[in-house]
């Protein structure tokens, strides 16, 4: 396996490898330690079945399914998020800057997304670095984010975004989660920012319009473009992210063409 940084920021492709069987010890381990170094990393030209794509991704930890489902589940797949845009879709699901399920009570270790279709140009992903967000804060900012805790929701939806049609909530649990604004990532013992504007409505003992501004402006900070990569997709990528030091946007520019992809979630 060859690991090729895709810029200086975070992000490798790790090529010469193929994860549709279960990967040997000493390579799972060097995948591991690649997560975690550069936080996003892609895979190219995989074919996996929906099997296969659990079976990656549980060698990592045990499955989350989303407690609520924007597509048609997969018959026999809880697990298995189907990401879908069809050609006449205006919306993408996720569309502003986030890290996924952060309104749960523990933070899920990392998403696997699979691309099985994409469009002839467009519809890349960007990531951000939340390492790199905190440690560009200056001192007098650290100490006081320090003690601050962030309110993590989300309502749940009663239309699919994208469609507008009704969506069937699968379960309503763990709609709030409360996380420090300063996180130690367990895995690297680094200090990262754990905020993100999709989920974050408050700080903890302060009302959301007091809030509001600070994490704005945290988040606008996070994002800046040297802070970030992008991941383009064809047909058989597969990105895994560290999904509590990074935040991604996927980019809605690719109207009039359909976009599939199967995204399995790792609990920690
Ligand atoms: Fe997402």
């Amino acid at each position: 396996m060859q690991i090729k940084p895709l810029i200086g920021a975070l992000g490798a492709e790790l090529l010469d490898i193929d994860i549709s069987a279960p990967l040997p010890p000493d390579t799972l381990a060097a995948v591991r330690r690649a997560l975690f170094d550069y936080q996003v990393i892609v895979f190219r030209d995989q074919k996996l079945t929906l099997d296969q794509h659990k079976q990656f991704a549980r060698q990592f930890g045990p499955l989350h399914v989303h407690p609520y489902i924007l597509a048609k589940p997969l018959d026999g797949h809880p697990e298995v998020l189907r990401v879908v845009k069809e050609k006449d879709d205006r919306r993408v699901f996720g569309e502003k800057w986030h890290s996924d399920v952060t309104f749960l009570e523990r933070p899920v270790l990392g998403s696997v997304l699979y691309a099985i279709e994409t469009p002839s140009k467009g519809g890349d992903t960007l990531f951000a670095n939340m390492y790199m967000a905190y440690e560009t804060l200056s001192d007098g900012m650290k100490a006081m984010l320090e003690p601050l805790t962030a309110i993590h929701e989300t309502p749940v939806p009663e239309v699919d975004p994208a469609t507008g049609r009704p969506l069937e909530p699968m379960r309503l649990v763990n709609k709030r989660g409360e996380h420090p604004v300063l996180f130690t990532h367990p895995e690297t013992g680094r200090k990262l920012l754990y905020l993100n504007t999709t989920y974050v409505t408050h700080f903890k003992g302060m009302t959301p319009e007091e809030s509001r501004p600070l994490i704005d402006y945290l988040c606008e900070h996070a994002t800046q473009a040297a802070f970030t990569c992008r991941v383009r997709w064809a047909p058989g990528t597969v990105t895994f992210w560290d999904n509590r030091s990074t935040q991604h946007l996927p980019i809605n520019d690719y109207h009039g063409e359909r976009r599939e992809m199967h995204r399995v979630t790792i609990e920690t």
